[in-house]
C-alpha cells in the first residue's frame, strides 16, 4: 500500500501516532481526528479511511465528525487559519465590522484559502470565550475585545 506524504508527515505515521496516544476507540474519534489534522494540516481521504478501518467505525460517521467541527478540515488549509466567531453575542458586540474588515484585508470569503497558501478564513459558532467578544482565533492565538481597526496590525504579525 503506497504511503502518501503530506506536509512532510506520512499519513499512516500520523494516524498511528494518534491511535497510540488515544487508543483505537470510537469514543476517542474527535481527539484522534484533531491530532491527525494538526499533524497533516488537514484530514486527507487516506487518513479518514484508515481511521474508519482501525476504529471499525463507518467512513460516513468519521466523515460526518470531520466535517462538523470547524477546527477540522477535509481540505488543505493555509499556513494560518483565521476563525471568526459568528454567534450572536459576538455579532452584537461589533463582530460584523470585524468580519467585514477581515474579509477585505484577506480578500477571502468563508472557507477560502489564499492563492499563496498563507491564510484560510473560516467561521465558527461560539468559540467559548464570550466574555471578551467579539472574538477571532488565529492558529492558537486568541484575540478578544476586537475592533476592526486592530485587524491590520494583528494580521501583520503572521508571516
Ligand atoms: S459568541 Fe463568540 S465566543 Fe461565544
Amino acid at each position: 500500500m503506497p504511503v502518501e506524504t503530506i506536509n512532510g508527515h506520512r499519513v499512516l505515521e500520523a494516524v498511528n501516532a494518534a491511535l497510540d496516544r488515544h487508543g483505537a476507540s470510537r469514543e476517542e474519534l474527535i481527539p484522534i481526528l484533531n491530532q491527525v489534522n494538526q499533524a497533516l494540516g488537514y484530514l486527507p481521504a487516506e487518513a479518514l479511511s484508515e481511521i474508519s478501518l482501525r476504529l471499525k467505525e463507518p467512513l460516513s460517521s468519521v466523515l460526518g465528525v470531520a466535517s462538523f467541527y470547524s477546527m477540522l478540515s477535509t481540505r488543505p488549509r493555509g499556513r494560518h487559519v483565521v476563525q471568526f466567531c459568528e454567534s450572536a453575542p459576538c455579532h452584537v458586540a461589533g463582530g460584523r465590522e470585524v468580519w467585514e474588515t477581515l474579509r477585505e484585508a484577506l480578500k477571502l470569503a468563508t472557507d477560502e484559502t489564499s492563492p499563496d497558501g498563507k491564510w484560510t478564513l473560516i467561521t465558527a459558532s461560539c468559540l467559548g470565550i464570550c466574555g471578551v467578544e467579539p472574538v477571532v482565533i488565529i492558529d492558537d492565538d486568541v484575540y478578544g475585545n476586537l475592533t476592526a481597526d486592530k485587524i491590520p496590525e494583528i494580521l501583520a504579525r503572521y508571516s
